[in-house]
């Protein structure tokens, strides 16, 4: 992440078990360079104390309407000085008095008087979530303009399984950060919002489809310690994970060797080699309604990789490399192929390339990307392929393009659909 230039923002708490993860969101955004003013719900200080709050931001966390008042006018005063409120976590109750605009403790109060953006992370168990009138009130809130971080899929603070559990605090760090650096997909009134205003529903419209991904590097052995493999550090293909989880799409993501934290709610199978990916690629693809190949898969691999280390000498080395299986093509000529997406890194002749590509390779859409641009960097530009033409998608965070993209693919596949 980026530093961003001394934002402010006001971060809510409400009474959730998720209120822990908050200590570790104020740290990372306290580290870009945010400032974090904390106001707390009293069932917050049930689940962590406003000391801890206080000891991380350097700042009196905000409690009680009453103690607060300094000047008679505390929660006009703070959210003015704001540049947007975070409420993280947001519990069903806390929710729902935001979508009816109730104002009875100081971070309701806060929220309703603000004239800043309002970003608000659910978390909360499966059925409060799933519940219809969590789903109306949500629905509500984005009609408001309100931004809706996750929540994401995972194994809840109650032992049961399911949607609700709030993003971890690296996740909405990158969010927010992405938000307060101007990010137009976050921003509650962009008519480019990538989670549609009135569309909570996003949240539903992959419920129940499988989506396979592919992601990250692959590494082909020459012996014991040495390997080729290539600068892909698996960023796109986690964005789009996550924000296929968003979606509330069941996600398989083959990975490459990556340092990326596994998308939460994700089922993650870690892979070496292009075999391997090959391998859990075919033993994952039944029943996926998506394959998503954005892994940088190697072409070729060493012949007869060596098992122990190969010693230096003073003659020439020649390697033999063998093709490697195209993974994405297996997919795309299968009898019934999931909706298949590949991602094609060019280093010239984007246009060109992405266009033979996306024919050989017989797929829906390809997405096409300058490799000098992406590989290794939080941001990108991507150009969709489909059979309606071209479609930018402009220089934005990873995670914003992964939205837009998944946006791009429901609206395809309702076409192809209908
Ligand atoms: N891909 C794959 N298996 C491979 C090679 C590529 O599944 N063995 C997938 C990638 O995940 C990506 C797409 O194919 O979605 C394009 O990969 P790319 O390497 O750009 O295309 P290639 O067909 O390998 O062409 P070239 O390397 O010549 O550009």
């Amino acid at each position: 992440m980026r530093q961003t230039q001394a934002k402010r923002i006001v971060l809510g708490l409400t009474g959730g078990i998720a209120a822990y993860k908050a200590a570790e969101l104020a740290r990372l955004l306290l580290k870009q360079g945010v400032e974090v003013q904390v106001a707390m719900t009293e069932a917050a200080c049930h689940f962590i104390t406003p000391a801890t709050m206080q000891a991380l931001t350097g700042r009196p966390v905000l409690v009680n309407q009453w103690d607060a008042i300094t000047n008679g006018m505390a929660h006009i005063d703070t959210s003015r000085a704001a540049d947007a409120i975070v409420v993280a976590p947001a519990t069903a109750d806390f929710i729902s008095k935001l979508a009816h605009g109730l104002a009875d403790d100081l971070l309701s109060t806060l929220c309703l008087a603000r004239v800043c953006p309002l970003l608000v992370a659910p978390a909360m168990n499966k059925q409060m979530w799933a519940h219809a009138a969590t789903q109306r009130n949500v629905v509500q809130l984005e009609r408001d303009g309100v931004t809706i971080l996750g929540p994401c899929s995972g194994v809840q603070a109650c032992g049961e399984e399911g949607m609700g559990r709030m993003l971890e605090a690296e996740e909405l760090a990158l969010d927010i950060v992405a938000f307060l650096q101007g990010s137009k997909s976050l921003n509650g009134g962009s008519p480019t919002l990538t989670l549609p205003q009135g569309e909570r529903g996003s949240i539903h419209k992959m419920d129940g489809v499988r989506i396979l991904i592919t992601a990250g590097p692959t590494y082909e052995a020459i012996d014991a310690v040495r390997g080729i493999t290539n600068r892909s550090s698996g960023k796109m293909g986690y964005a789009v994970a996550r924000a296929a989880l968003e979606l509330g799409a069941q996600v398989t993501l083959v990975s490459g060797p990556t340092a990326l934290p596994k998308p939460q709610g994700a089922q993650v199978v870690d892979v070496t080699s292009a075999a391997e990916m090959f391998e859990a690629v075919k033993q994952h693809v039944a029943g996926a309604g998506i394959f998503i190949g954005v892994a940088a898969v190697a072409d070729y691999r060493i012949a007869q990789p060596s098992t122990q280390k190969i010693k230096k000498s003073a003659d020439k080395l020649t390697l033999e490399l063998l093709p490697n299986p195209d993974i994405l093509a297996y997919v795309a000529n299968l009898p019934k192929p999931p909706f298949c997406v590949g991602f094609a890194a060019e280093s010239e002749n984007l246009h060109g390339h992405a266009k033979t590509k996306r024919k050989a390779k017989n797929i829906p859409l390809l997405v096409a990307n300058l490799a000098q641009q992406a590989i290794g960097s939080d941001e990108n530009e991507l150009i969709l392929f489909d059979d309606t033409g071209e479609h930018v998608l402009p220089r934005a965070d990873k995670l914003t393009l992964a939205r837009q993209l998944m946006q791009h693919i429901v609206m395809l596949r309702t076409n192809i659909k209908t």
